[in-house]
Formats: C-alpha cells, sequence, structure tokens
C-alpha cells in the first residue's frame, strides 16, 4: 500500500524540520497534493493549545497534564487539518505526530517527575486519535550535535530544550527503541550531514513508498 500519511519525528535539533519543508517542495515540484503541518499545532485551536505548551518553565506542567493537552490538541489536528487532506487524497507530512507524546512524556523530568504511563498514552491514541503515520523517519543525531542546532536557532519555544543534556539524551534512546519495535513503519534517518546530505537520505526512505 502506498504511505500517504508520514511523520517526521527526532529530539530536538535534529533538522527535522528543514527537511519535512524540503521534501514537501520536492514532492510539490513532481505535481503531488501535499499538506505539510506539525504539532502541537496544524490547526487554529491546537496553535493555542501550542503556546500553553513549548513556552514557559520546563516544570510549568506534570508529564500527564502534558499529555492531556498534546493530545487534545492532537484530536483537533487530525479533525480539521489531517483527516480532510487524506480523504481528499493528499500527501500529509506532519513536523511530530504521538511518537513525541510516546518518547517526552514517557521520560522521567529532570525535577524527578515520572514519566506518563505508556498505558495512558496508548489509550488516548487508540481512542481519541485512531489513525497512525503509514511511514515514519526518525531523525537520529547525537544531543551534543543537536543541542548546538537548537541554540544556534535559539527563540521561544525552547522549554524542553531547558530539560538538559540527560534529558535529551533519554528521549534518543527512546525514539530509537520506538523505530526497533516497530520496524516496518518506522526509517531511521542518521541526521548528522549537510542538509543536501540528509535530504538525500529522506529522498531514498520515501520516495519508494509512496508510490506512483
Ligand atoms: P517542535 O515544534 O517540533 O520543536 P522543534 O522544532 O524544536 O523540534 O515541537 C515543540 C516541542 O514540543 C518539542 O520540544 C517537542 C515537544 N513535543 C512533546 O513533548 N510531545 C509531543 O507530543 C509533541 C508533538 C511535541
Amino acid at each position: 500500500m502506498a504511505a500517504r500519511f508520514l511523520s517526521f519525528e527526532g529530539a530536538d535539533g535534529a533538522g527535522k524540520s528543514t527537511q519535512a519543508r524540503r521534501l514537501a517542495a520536492t514532492l510539490r515540484a513532481e505535481g503531488r497534493d501535499v499538506v505539510l503541518t506539525r504539532e502541537p499545532g496544524g490547526a487554529p485551536g491546537a496553535e493555542e493549545i501550542r503556546r500553553l505548551l513549548v513556552e514557559g518553565e520546563p516544570g510549568r506542567w506534570s508529564p500527564v497534564t502534558e499529555t492531556l493537552l498534546f493530545f487534545a490538541a492532537r484530536r483537533d489536528h487530525v479533525e480539521r487539518t489531517i483527516r480532510p487532506a487524506l480523504d481528499r487524497g493528499a500527501v500529509v507530512i506532519t513536523d511530530r505526530f504521538t511518537d513525541s507524546t510516546r518518547a517526552y512524556q514517557a521520560a522521567s523530568r529532570p525535577d524527578g517527575a515520572e514519566g506518563a504511563p505508556a498505558a495512558l498514552i496508548e489509550t488516548l491514541q487508540r481512542e481519541a486519535i485512531g489513525l497512525s503515520p503509514d511511514l515514519t523517519l526518525l531523525f537520529d543525531i547525537a544531543p551534543e550535535a543537536a543541542r548546538s542546532r537548537s541554540l544556534a536557532r535559539g527563540g521561544e519555544e525552547a522549554r524542553f530544550e531547558g530539560m538538559g543534556a540527560a534529558f535529551q539524551a533519554r528521549l534518543r534512546a527512546a525514539f530509537l527503541a520506538l523505530a526497533a519495535a516497530e520496524p516496518a513503519r518506522f526509517a531511521v534517518i542518521d541526521a548528522d550531514g549537510t542538509e543536501d546530505e540528509v535530504a538525500g537520505r529522506v529522498l531514498a526512505a520515501v520516495l519508494p513508498r509512496l508510490g506512483a
């Protein structure tokens, strides 16, 4: 079956947002209908929830509260943006989806807070979302290389970057474990390299899966 719903995942600073834009542009140049979107956000209501999540102190929300907010935003994103686009036959590329919740909200926090239970995350995914990507590209990079990219970019939305190096290392391991558990859905992309090199790896992973 041709893949039409693609997600891009990885810890902060892996360069996936740039690569998502490039892939969307390449596919549009081939004449495909492509919807490029992101989480948290991707619909007007979900973008309002985004601000609550990515700004402010690292300890602003507990992992369970965060999980509920991310899933509220995700439900809105699926209802208003992703489902309508898939129904009209578009390719959807989302910069992050439920795997980010599985990695970020399930990880324990620098302040010692326990991560959200996997059972909660999977129940919300099943009952409120019910849709999974056909193909997930995991952008994998050493945390030190990722950190210099995140810092170079700066900005207001650094709440998760502010959780520190050990947290970012836990995220990397969590994402790799998700990929190992579902090898048919995931392609792990080595995100270390020039933008053009990584873009070549992305196309090599995606084009065979898209179909005509
Ligand atoms: P994003 O805009 O992708 O940030 P970046 O461009 O730095 O990768 O995502 C914002 C932050 O939200 C990012 O640090 C990851 C976090 N996040 C979660 O913790 N859980 C989630 O389910 C999602 C979608 C994002």
